[in-house]
């Protein structure tokens, strides 16, 4: 007997069609990957901010964040990413299915994983934004000083330096951080919103 039998799926009264037509947008998930201090937070959060003043019900999932509360038993062992990735998917699909836009930042290194949670969703509610800038530039950078530590051997699995990051074969949108502004790295996921008519 699987653990999901004897349970049963409730269907919603107010369904995601009749959000959309009361918020005036459909929704998304917004999937940021890439290398920790590639930029995904500070992308995600300006796109949040921009959708937010356009009066979009939209909301951040953040790895730091995830990793304070509901996903704080998990490691950074291959493993663990996985479940990471896969729970975070399960919360933004409820967020999909509640109407919203949901702009999620991790570094959701591995391609299947990324490809499960895209398996949750229809073709066009799941857009991968891959946040591309070389390792050297995000080790410059080194915002959190986790580099410098992993170098060292002081954090184990840290992607890049001892743990892989798998980059997105056909993401719907790529983002230069070392080549474009904030505000350039929002028109971009803005104007493809608005051409894929979610805005
Ligand atoms: S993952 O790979 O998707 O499960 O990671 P995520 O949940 O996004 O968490 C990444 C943040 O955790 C910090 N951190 C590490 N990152 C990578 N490797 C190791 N070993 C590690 N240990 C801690 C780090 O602050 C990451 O945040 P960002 O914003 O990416 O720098």
């Amino acid at each position: 007997m699987g653990k999901a039998d004897h349970i049963t799926w409730h269907h919603a009264a107010v369904t995601k069609e009749k959000r959309h037509l009361l918020n005036g947008h459909k929704s998304c998930v917004l999937w940021f990957t890439g290398l920790s201090g590639s930029g995904k937070s500070t992308v995600a959060n300006a796109v949040d901010e921009a959708l937010f003043q356009r009066q979009c019900h939209s909301y951040v999932l953040d790895g730091d964040n995830i990793r304070h509360g509901l996903n704080q038993d998990l490691s950074f062992q291959a493993r663990d990413r996985k479940e990471n990735i896969r729970r975070i998917g399960e919360v933004a699909k409820l967020f999909v299915d509640s109407g919203q836009i949901v702009s999620s930042a991790f570094i959701s290194p591995f391609r299947e994983d990324r490809q499960l949670v895209r398996n949750m969703f229809q073709p066009d509610e799941f857009i991968e934004v891959h946040i591309h800038c070389p390792i050297h530039i995000c080790e410059e950078r080194d915002p959190k000083g986790l580099y410098e530590k992993a170098r060292k051997g002081v954090i184990p699995n840290f992607t890049g330096i001892t743990s892989p990051y798998e980059p997105p074969d056909h993401p719907e949108i790529v983002i230069e951080t070392d080549q474009l502004s904030i505000e350039q790295a929002v028109q971009k996921v803005i104007t493809y919103l608005t051409e894929k008519k979610i805005l």
